[in-house]
């Protein structure tokens, strides 16, 4: 593991940046792309670690994947799996979200199929789609205490109705996915929504999907479907644009212009806490081609901060960039508090212990939850070390601490920023 060290910015950022191709998307549009016959393309695509290892495990199972530039090609087979009889063994490295999304695709396929990944990733929870996907036919085992690898042998699907104990936008993918396959009809109802990739491109490409939302909450139905290719521009990932948005919102004068984000609105948590806490952004919608996915230009300046309150119904609209709100908070006037996050705690790391250390390393004044934090702000961070845990969202955000330091901040493990966000480092740059 490398330490990164981080220099305190001597100015303003200011500039234009480009963030890659939206993680969440990208993995999906490969995944539907495999499921669909015929050819897809999909420009933009991520260049994230955690995508590549959607790529490989997709071409490992007999995908045709190809690169054309930024634009993968693929021509799907109608997502049936190479070698229908034997054994499958796929490597997900350390990416849960393939592994996860994957499993909803493995649940209907004849043999056996195991997923497997990095020692971070066999440490994550999979009962969570494991057992609604045994409720739907499939056989699936997992190691003991519902850790990976998962071990699937296939089973004729039925669909079922489905609400998931934890709000989670991986567990609600992996059941629309095995509802592609399974006979009658699925449905997932969702109390607090998630991010809704999935559906929308599904719903591009053909697929029998209907999104009904009500007082209790939302309802989607699938039901079996084949799918037509995607032809899809992956706009820029809106929680690496997050990261950018918090450096400029915390770097006294800094004014920065980021072009081409995703303006899905379950997407912009970190934006509507970032406003409400005094900060200064503006959103302009893009025009551009008709696509599922909408995109929009965010300008964002530095402006004084002050606390705020982050409640559980919030939480999955920006459960990637809690980090950044608690460092966000440290710079803030008042308390700051997130609660109902305990789903934090079972990311790539415990993302709650890691960031009560790291921002109590750096001198700020944190209490730790067993779901969240409360942060009182302001305090003038130190030069500290801080440990990512080999958590690329933790890694990012003790990068951008370093930025407003008296000194120096060391993060350990800062290469692992390339798990989302490769060329994090060269953008900071480029904005100083
Ligand atoms: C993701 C959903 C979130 C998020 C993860 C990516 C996705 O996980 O934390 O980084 O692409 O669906 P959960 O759905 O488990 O909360």
């Amino acid at each position: 593991m490398t330490l990164g060290l981080i220099e305190p910015a001597s100015g303003p950022l200011t500039g234009y940046c480009r963030v890659p191709g939206d993680k969440a998307i990208s993995h999906r549009a490969a995944i539907l792309a495999a499921l669909a016959t015929g050819v897809s393309s999909i420009s933009g695509f991520s260049s994230a670690g955690d995508c590549r290892a959607t790529l490989a495990a997709l071409a490992a199972l007999g995908a045709d994947v190809r690169h054309l530039g930024g634009t993968v090609q693929v021509n799907g087979r109608g997502g049936e799996a190479a070698g229908a009889s034997t054994s499958r063994v796929v490597d997900c490295h350390r990416s849960g979200t393939t592994m996860r999304l994957l499993s909803g695709v493995a649940a209907s396929w004849q043999g056996v199929t195991v997923l497997t990944g990095d020692p971070q990733l066999l440490r994550r929870p999979m009962e969570r789609v494991a057992n609604p996907l045994r409720q739907m036919g499939a056989g699936v085992e997992t190691e003991p205490a519902g850790r990976p690898p998962l071990r699937f042998t296939g089973g004729r699907l039925s669909g079922i109705s489905f609400t998931s104990p934890v709000a989670s936008a991986q567990v609600k993918s992996a059941v629309l996915l095995a509802g592609l396959r399974a006979s009658g009809t699925t449905v997932v109802w969702e109390p607090i929504p998630t991010r809704d990739h999935t559906e929308r491109l599904l719903i591009a490409m053909g697929a029998s999907l209907s999104v009904v939302p009500s007082e209790e909450g939302t309802q989607i139905r699938v039901s079996r479907s084949s799918l037509r290719p995607l032809h899809l521009a992956v706009p820029g990932d809106a929680s690496s644009a997050a990261v950018i948005m918090a450096a400029a919102a915390l770097v006294p004068g800094s004014d920065v212009v980021l072009q081409g984000v995703s303006g899905n609105p379950s997407r912009l948590g970190l934006l509507q806490v970032l406003l409400r806490m005094g900060g200064s952004v503006e959103v302009s919608p893009e025009i551009g081609l008709e696509s599922p996915e909408p995109t929009v230009t965010l300008r964002v300046r530095h402006a004084p901060l002050r606390g705020t309150s982050v409640s559980a119904a919030e939480v999955p609209l920006l459960v990637d960039e809690l980090p950044l709100v608690g460092l966000l908070a440290t710079q803030a006037e008042g308390a700051t508090e997130v609660r109902g996050a305990a789903e934090l705690r079972v990311k790539e790391s415990d993302r709650i212990r890691g960031l009560v250390d790291g921002l109590r390393a750096l001198g700020g004044d944190v209490e730790e939850l067993p779901d969240g934090f409360v942060v009182e702000g302001p305090r003038r961070l130190g030069p500290a070390r801080c440990d990512s845990l080999t958590d690329h969202r933790l890694a990012m955000t003790f990068a951008l601490a370093g930025l407003v330091a008296a000194g120096p901040v060391e993060v350990s493990g800062l290469e692992f920023v390339e798990d989302s966000f490769p060329g994090f480092l060269e953008c900071l740059d480029r904005l100083r």
